[in-house]
């Protein structure tokens, strides 16, 4: 074919292709099948490849770019994400109606929008010209990740506007939602679990998860959805009412909820809300609620905004979901770190689609609390997300008298699982056996293996189980020295995924000192603090001889966690199983990779906090200037480069302006570090 043919057949295509995603995204209502689709694709990708100076950027096949990122870039919105005022109660709903009536007068005429709450991860999309420019999460509100690599994996997110019957404003920004399917999101636990991965806890969380990978390619395998529901900014766009904005999105070829409603009343508000309420668990994907938003654009422009949210929207939450069964049993769970909870097993019954036979009872002061006996009738709650809640005792008259019920629940004075004594700590209880206790090793050995420590696929929950009652794993270390010939005979191995895991092993046998650090489990030691640990020490030998004076030099690291870190190191058992991982193990040690990686931009600079912050602690604050290079002194002096001005400041405050020091407030500090490549969870991720 010649070019110039090649040229007319591929616009024909590309043109074809995106008709019949609008078709099937927007409209709901597909004209060719599914193969006739994929040919029409098939042919586009095929001429591309023969001709691939033809290739335009917004093309149907251009979804995935090439190479993963280092990190987000922090994006500007264009128009500040704000977020929602929200409550389950109808006299909540009701109060913010008689707000928005007193608000516009008695005499405006007051109509709504009515909109599903989707229950994923919200996102700006930028188009100019038409074409996706930037896709951004919602982050603090004003600054958010840039995730336009992962955006343009999402079939339902349109690379190019249609701009007929309705011309599309050269700059337009659009918030909506990504969300995963329900059924998506079991076919992907399903995966995970099979893989020995963690499964995600439900699909907002899958749905943040996704988006938020620095390979696209990760985001692509993982299947998105995208609807839209407000337009943000646009350069001469002429809707004046959320009814229009929505029309208008739907014929740019956004997909936009079928459910949405208009309501005049409270009473209409109500029965929308209660009728999706009632149909949540049919729709196929999460919703918590609905969004009512007043019609009228103008008319929001006169209620305006609080710092937080807009006072003409309402989000009117669903109650968690809850129902009534019983308590067959309580039984005893022994986690990681050797606290002992107390479970309720309960007649199954359906909680939002899911079968629910288990419920968390927290500790023996709980259970106290709520005097929950084996054979009660229990309410039950999941709330948004995924461990359910015994929430109370239900009350039942006829059996109230001691010997109608079970005897009190007592927590046994041994551990379940290796019978050692249990101590008690505040209202939780403990098993002091550590590394030794069978339940918590594989508990351990999960947590070793998770996605940020070592990760190791396809050590998941049960193979971690197998592998001590099996007897494979007595200790730690002897992961290291599995085989295939050992894997085989367990349940579920096969040569090849025993190959696998020997392999992946092999390859944690290289840890970098943060991953590992974190990995073992130490009490108070997260991520943050397991990478500022490594940073300052450098080797794990340094950190393990550390007196608690030495590691509360560390920024973030107070006397309770110095305390803690040392406790774990001097117990004989604990140095009994480090050593034998260190025979095993080849430790990535000095300055991690990631770190070595990191610029020090403020290298020299002198900060002076004073005033208290909102989003983030002082602490924080100051160890994240030290990540940056600079250093955080209490006192203002000339040699100060910034003060950083919070509430309430005192007497530093005025002590900079008169030296004329540059003076920050937080917003312009928190832009200052996502500037300087700090992402914004970050930010309160409080050592
Ligand atoms: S409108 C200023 N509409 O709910 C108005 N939000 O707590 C901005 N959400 O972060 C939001 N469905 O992620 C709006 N139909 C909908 C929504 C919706 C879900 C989410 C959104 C936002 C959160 C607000």
């Amino acid at each position: 074919m010649h070019r110039k043919r090649a040229e007319g057949r591929i616009h024909a295509l590309a043109a074809a292709i995106r008709h019949h995603d609008y078709l099937y995204y927007v409209r709901d209502s597909p004209e060719v099948s599914d193969e006739e689709y994929d040919r029409l694709f098939r042919e586009l990708r095929e001429l591309e490849e023969r001709f691939p100076e033809l290739v335009a950027p917004d093309s149907p096949t251009q979804r995935v770019a090439g190479q993963p990122l280092a990190s987000f870039p922090a994006i500007e919105h264009a128009a500040p994400m704000l977020s929602l005022d929200s409550d389950p109660s109808e006299a909540a709903l009701r109060r913010f109606d008689e707000r928005v009536r007193k608000g516009l007068g008695p005499d405006a005429e007051v109509a709504y929008t009515l909109e599903p709450k989707l229950d994923g991860a919200s996102v700006e999309l930028i188009y100019r010209e038409g074409r996706l420019h930037q896709a951004s999460t919602r982050g603090d509100g004003r600054f958010g990740e840039g995730v336009t690599e992962n955006v343009r994996t999402i079939p339902a997110a349109p690379l190019r506007l249609r701009d007929r019957p309705r011309a599309v404003p050269p700059f337009l920004a659009v918030r909506g939602e990504v969300i995963m399917r329900v059924p998506d999101f079991e076919k992907l636990n399903e995966r995970l679990l099979g893989e020995g991965k963690e499964p995600f806890a439900n699909p907002r969380n899958a749905a943040a998860g996704a988006l938020r990978q620095l390979d696209p390619q990760i985001t692509k395998a993982r299947p998105l959805d995208l609807y839209a529901y407000d337009v943000l900014l646009a350069d001469g766009f002429p809707a004046t009412t959320q009814g229009e904005v929505l029309a208008a999105l739907r014929d740019w070829g956004f997909r936009v909820d079928e459910l949405t409603a208009r309501a005049a009343t409270a009473d209409e508000i109500v029965a929308y809300h209660d009728d999706l309420e009632r149909r949540r668990d049919d729709l196929g994907y999460e919703i918590d609620g609905i969004v009512v938003k007043l019609d009228d654009l103008a008319a929001r422009e006169r209620l305006g905004w609080t710092s937080h949210h807009p006072r003409w929207a309402f989000a009117f939450k669903f109650p968690p979901r809850k129902e009534v069964t019983k308590v067959l049993s309580i039984v005893t769970s022994v986690g990681r770190t050797g606290v002992v909870t107390p479970v309720a097993l309960l007649l199954p019954i359906e909680l939002g689609g899911v079968t629910v036979s288990r419920a968390s009872l927290h500790n023996r002061e709980e259970v106290a609390r709520k005097d929950i006996r084996e054979g009660d009738r229990v309410r039950v709650q999941r709330a948004g997300d995924v461990i359910p809640q015994v929430v109370e005792r239900i009350e039942e008259p006829e059996r109230e008298g001691e010997h109608e019920r079970a005897p009190l629940w007592r927590m046994p004075a041994e551990c379940p699982s290796c019978g050692t004594p249990l101590v008690e700590r505040g209202p939780f209880t403990v098993c002091p056996n550590g590394f030794r206790c069978p339940a918590q090793l594989a508990g351990r050995l999960v947590h070793f293996a998770g996605r940020n420590a070592l990760d190791i696929a396809g050590l998941g929950d049960e193979t971690a189980k197998l592998f001590v009652s099996a007897g494979l794993v007595r200790q730690l270390p002897d992961l290291f020295g599995l085989g295939v010939e050992q894997l085989l005979p367990l349940e579920g191995f096969a040569q090849k995924s025993s190959e696998k895991l020997v392999e992946a092993l092999a390859r944690a046998a290289h840890a970098e000192l943060p991953r590992f650090l974190y990995g073992l489990g130490i009490p108070e030691v997260g991520e943050t603090v397991a990478r500022d640990l490594a940073r300052h020490f450098g080797a794990f030998a340094a950190l393990r001889a550390a007196t608690a004076e030495r590691l509360q030099e560390v920024p973030g690291v107070g006397p309770r966690m110095a305390e803690a870190i040392t406790a774990f190191f001097a117990d004989p058992g604990n140095g009994a199983v480090l050593d034998a991982l260190l025979q095993k193990v080849a430790l990535k040690e000095g300055k991690p990779a990631a770190a070595a990686a990191v610029k020090q931009p403020l290298v020299g600079k002198k900060f002076v906090f004073t005033g208290s912050l909102a989003r983030l602690t002082r602490r924080r604050a100051q160890e994240l200037v030290e990540q940056l290079g600079g250093k955080a002194t209490g006192s203002v002096s000339k040699a100060t480069d910034y003060v950083v001005v919070g509430e309430d400041a005192g007497s530093k405050a005025e002590g900079a302006r008169k030296l004329g020091i540059e003076t920050l407030d937080e917003e312009a500090f928190v832009a200052l570090l996502t500037q300087l490549g700090v992402k914004l969870e970050e930010l309160e991720q409080s050592a």
